[in-house]
């Protein structure tokens, strides 16, 4: 019997170094320790032998079992570690290689600062459960004057004259044509943001731009009152500047709200106390914002009565230029390449 335990050991022993994947191992596994394994029937049979030599056989026996399936095991391990490494070398994809080009990283492009500063405000208002909505360039006059309270003939739209097209559309002169289009889309209540790039048949100076972005919000709920519109533009602003700014309104006319306001921030480059950014008064002129008017609010199929809302429109090439001290609009299209390499 000792002789026979010794064969098995040696030829196990000898399978599993030679065994090529886990499949064999399991197959020598079975072959010697599974139920009718060749080491199992010989342990079984220990009690047919006589008992002086059952302790030793016994002994042996088990030290053998356990002899192999160590060996089974590190074999295991082994072979699982080599079909990692191969399969990591057949099938390496780098996943830095957009990052690390082989181009110095001079020829890469960078984000303009209006987009820069759109990505970060979509964020800011993402994280205030704000929804981001898009619309179309060339709009309808629907969208774009009737819908938002300004009918044919209203004097307002003299202040915002664009560029038409043959077919009587329009490129829209503000994102609020964003609004319009949201309040088809959801149910109140929601809060949306619609950034864009808006047009306007003006003459060009530092501070007018035929073509410049904006973005305009909206949140229609119940009760919405000129409380939560500050609370929702003192945040914003406070994590653009990144500092606390105070905020003044008073009293602006835009035929899509009421009351319509224009909202005043202290003037950040001398703290309110007066200088020539802010002409001396301590405030700058922000934004343009109010409550949602009935009007709009129930040609786009909202019932006034049971709902209300706030709206705004922040002109981005405005705040850049407030953020980076820029003083001529027309460097964000100029495509000066010396401007955009600052940012
Ligand atoms: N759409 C206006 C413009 O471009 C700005 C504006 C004013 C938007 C008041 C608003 C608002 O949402 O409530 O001149």
């Amino acid at each position: 019997m000792e002789h026979e335990l010794g064969t098995i050991r040696k030829e196990a022993l000898a399978a599993i170094q030679a065994a090529a994947d886990t499949d064999t191992i399991e197959e020598i596994r079975i072959k010697y320790l599974g139920r009718k394994g060749a080491l199992t029937l010989i342990l079984r049979s220990l009690g047919n032998i006589p008992p002086e030599e059952r302790a030793r056989m016994g002994k042996l026996s088990n030290q053998y079992k356990n002899e192999i399936e160590t060996a089974i095991e590190t074999r295991t391990d082994e072979l699982t570690r080599e079909g990692a490494d191969s399969l990591i070398r057949g099938q390496w994809i780098d996943v830095t290689l957009d990052c690390v080009p082989p181009v110095p990283r001079e020829g890469l492009g960078r984000l303009h600062p209006i987009s820069r500063i759109q990505y970060e405000i979509e964020d800011i208002f993402t994280s205030m459960g704000f929804e981001i909505h898009d619309g179309p360039e060339t709009e309808t006059d629907h969208y774009n004057f009737e819908a938002l309270n300004i009918p044919k003939h209203h004097p307002a739209r003299d202040m915002q004259d664009t560029f038409w097209t043959e077919d009587g559309n329009l490129l829209r002169t503000h994102t609020s044509a964003i609004q319009v289009r949201a309040m088809e889309k959801v149910k109140p209540p929601f809060r949306v943001v619609g950034p864009g790039r808006v047009f306007r048949y003006e003459s060009t100076d530092a501070s007018h731009e035929n073509t410049f972005y904006q973005v305009e919000g909206m949140m229609v709920d119940r009760e919405i009152t000129v409380a939560h519109l500050i609370y929702v533009m003192k945040e914003l602003l406070k994590e653009i500047f990144q500092r606390d700014v105070s905020v003044r309104l008073r009293p602006g006319y835009f035929p899509f709200v009421e009351p319509g306001f224009e909202l005043d921030i202290n003037c950040l480059i001398c703290g309110g106390n007066g200088c020539s950014v802010c002409k001396q008064s301590g405030w700058v002129e922000l934004l343009p914002c109010g409550l949602v008017h009935p009007n709009v609010l129930r040609m786009g199929g909202i019932d006034p009565g049971q709902w209300s809302g706030f709206a705004f429109g922040l002109g981005l090439n405005r705040l850049v230029m407030m953020k980076y001290g820029i003083n001529d609009i027309r460097h964000f299209l100029s495509g000066d390449i010396r401007f955009l390499k600052q940012f």
